[in-house]
């Protein structure tokens, strides 16, 4: 297949390029390198540094001539976009269109999209939270995600455009930046590495649904061959509370560092967590990396790039 992906030079888009790569398929990568990195890019694809919002897009579009879009082009930081809703929306929302409009000029038969299943439901009724759960985004990134859902439901509806959108809980692994929504993970490794005290919000028990980043590259592979329009969760179903995180991170580094807390954040979501049922029975996705395993794995990449 002949696929192109936004945001491809950063953490989670990246792992998908060199999978979609490994797979056979040829591959576009767009990225404008704001929180990416080349060197992310898998050489075997070919990069187009560019913002999604510039009209520059339909030519890459044109000249491609793509089967699939794989939307992960995006502002991230939760907290960004609380403190400049129109500079997050201009991305996240006129962005996703600019990309969208070349898609549909161009042909494109299918788009499969990165939204968040850690902040599209808000504060949840019940845990853990399915594709039914009411949708109440408490911030602006959260609301551009349900947003985007929606447009993608019109180009269904309209121009017949195919999507899978997938609902990511909160995303660890190599790679990532401290922005993103388990940027806590990055955070502590980068502090602990430099022997420097790494302090933890309030109690520490506000959890979240860490899932690690090759589960979410296998759910990106399966949608590929997914006949249809559908929205999944992409998540672990089991909450970790912060606590668990430091501790974890301590032993896999080696540091004999005393948990520190500091000042709860205001207006901290106190728990997140989401279902897999419907992916496990639609696409077989299962996570298959626990915490831990992961938690290794990324502190391990940490204490490389840190001594490089
Ligand atoms: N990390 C998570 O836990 C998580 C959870 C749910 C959803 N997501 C979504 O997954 C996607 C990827 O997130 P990530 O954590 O890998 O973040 P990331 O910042 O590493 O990746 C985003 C990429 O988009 C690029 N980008 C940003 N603005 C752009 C623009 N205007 N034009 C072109 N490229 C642009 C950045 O340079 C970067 O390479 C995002 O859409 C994010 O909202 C992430």
């Amino acid at each position: 297949m002949r696929i192109i992906v936004t945001g491809g030079a950063g953490f989670i888009a990246s792992h998908i390029v060199d999978a979609y790569v490994k797979e056979g398929h040829s591959l576009v990568v767009v990225d404008d390198l704001s929180s990416g990195i080349k060197r992310n890019v898998n050489p075997k694809a070919s990069f187009v540094h560019l913002d999604i919002r510039d009209e520059k897009l339909d030519e890459v579009f044109k000249a491609g001539n793509f089967d699939v879009v794989n939307h992960h082009a995006a502002q991230m930081d939760v907290r960004k976009s609380v403190a400049d809703p129109q500079f997050d929306a201009s991305i996240n929302v006129l962005g996703g269109l600019n990309v969208f409009e070349c898609a549909r000029r161009h042909g494109v038969r299918k788009i499969i999209f990165s939204s968040t299943g850690g902040a599209i439901y808000g504060e949840q009724d019940y845990f853990p939270a399915d594709e039914l759960h009411p949708l109440r985004p408490l911030s602006p990134y959260g609301i551009t995600k349900l947003c985007t859902e929606k447009y993608l439901f019109y180009y269904k509806e309209v121009h017949g455009i195919d999507h899978v959108v997938l609902r990511y809980a909160n995303v660890y692994g190599p790679r990532q930046n401290p922005h993103g929504e388990a940027g806590v993970v990055a955070i502590f490794a980068n502090k602990m590495i430099r022997g420097e005290q790494a302090v933890i919000n309030g109690d520490g028990k506000q959890t979240r649904d860490y899932t690690f980043v090759g589960d979410v590259v296998k759910a990106n592979v399966a949608a590929l061959s997914y006949r249809g329009s559908n929205i999944f969760n992409v998540g672990t179903g089991i909450e970790h509370d912060v606590n668990f995180l430091f501790d974890n991170l301590r032993v896999h580094l080696n540091q004999s560092l005393l948990e520190k807390h500091g000042p709860a954040k205001l207006g901290e979501q106190m728990r997140s967590v989401i279902s897999h049922s419907k992916i496990h029975k639609e696409l077989g996705w299962l996570p298959s990396v626990s915490l831990s395993d992961g938690l290794k794995i990324t502190a391990e990449y940490f204490k490389k790039s840190v001594n490089n």
